[in-house]
């Protein structure tokens, strides 16, 4: 669907090359935002801004690393320079972890903690400052179902999302005073390359697909689209007096008791 929602803004997206990144960068140049797609892998975040570009939508892929401060800064002047203002940051980029505490290593717990909340935290630092001096912004902070509700073996996945909760109040308290809004946003089963990984990963992925799936109230597994339609609305000004909240997006998932 095409709109207006976001028209006259600019919005930088990180882990935008593909999956729930990729959805909510489509999304949010097709409701009028100029769009910074910030990846690790750029091929992939230039071929998604390509298309954009190709269909008259402002767009612009830019490499980096957001677990790196000096390519963070780098990328945010990037986009300053270009779109002159940036209205809305998606903290999206992240990575799923899935081990047992005794086992991990510190350097998987470091990856972990670097991507899912050093990385938010990062992007938050260099693109605060432009946000405060305009006395407007919106983050939105991709967290998962696994900061409330979470699976065996998932460690320390829960408690990176719930990490990036915690810092979401933190920024949502501190700015509020700018009328800058900080929300997270915590999607259910979604069909992205991520979950496919991790299905291909099982001993019979076709039956774990299919016990994942009898499991959603809605059964089926969410799409990309529906995380990005939810989060284009949160980070326009229909979405004014939200703050500081814990949305769940999980198709019902979360009200479940017991599987
Ligand atoms: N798919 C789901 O079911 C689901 C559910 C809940 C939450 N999430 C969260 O949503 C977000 C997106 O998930 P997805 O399923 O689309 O994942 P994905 O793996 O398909 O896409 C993640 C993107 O982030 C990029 N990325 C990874 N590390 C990066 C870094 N250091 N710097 C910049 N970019 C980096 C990857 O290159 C990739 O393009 C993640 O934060 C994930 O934890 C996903």
């Amino acid at each position: 669907m095409i709109g207006d929602r976001l028209e006259n803004k600019a919005a930088f997206v990180t882990g935008a090359g593909r999956g729930i990144g990729q959805a909510i960068a489509y999304k949010m140049a097709r409701e009028g935002a100029a769009v910074a797609l910030a990846e690790i892998d750029l091929e992939s975040a230039q071929i998604a801004a390509e298309e954009l570009l190709s269909q008259g939508y402002r767009a612009l892929a830019i490499q980096t690393d957001i677990t790196r401060e000096d390519q963070v800064q780098a990328a945010v002047s990037q986009v300053l320079e270009q779109f002159g203002q940036i209205d809305i940051l998606v903290n999206n980029a992240g990575k799923r972890f899935h081990y047992d505490a005794t086992t991990l290593t510190e350097a998987d717990w470091d990856d972990a903690m670097d991507v899912d909340v050093k990385g938010a935290w990062l992007c938050c630092k260099h693109i605060l400052p432009s946000m405060i001096a305009a006395k407007s912004g919106s983050i939105i902070n991709i967290s998962s179902i696994h900061a409330r509700l979470t699976v065996r073996n998932h460690f320390p996945y829960a408690a990176a999302k719930s990490a990036l909760v915690g810092m979401t109040r933190n920024l949502a308290l501190d700015y509020a005073p700018y009328n800058i809004r900080v929300n997270a946003i915590c999607p259910g089963w979604v069909r992205t390359p991520l979950v496919q990984q991790w299905f291909d990963q099982q001993a019979d992925p076709k039956a774990s697909e299919e016990r994942v799936v009898s499991f959603q109230p809605l059964q089926r597994l969410g799409t990309p689209e529906e995380i990005a339609n939810f989060v284009a609305f949160v980070a326009s000004d229909e979405a004014s007096f939200i703050t500081g909240a814990e949305l769940m997006i999980d198709g019902g998932l979360s009200i479940v008791f017991a599987v």
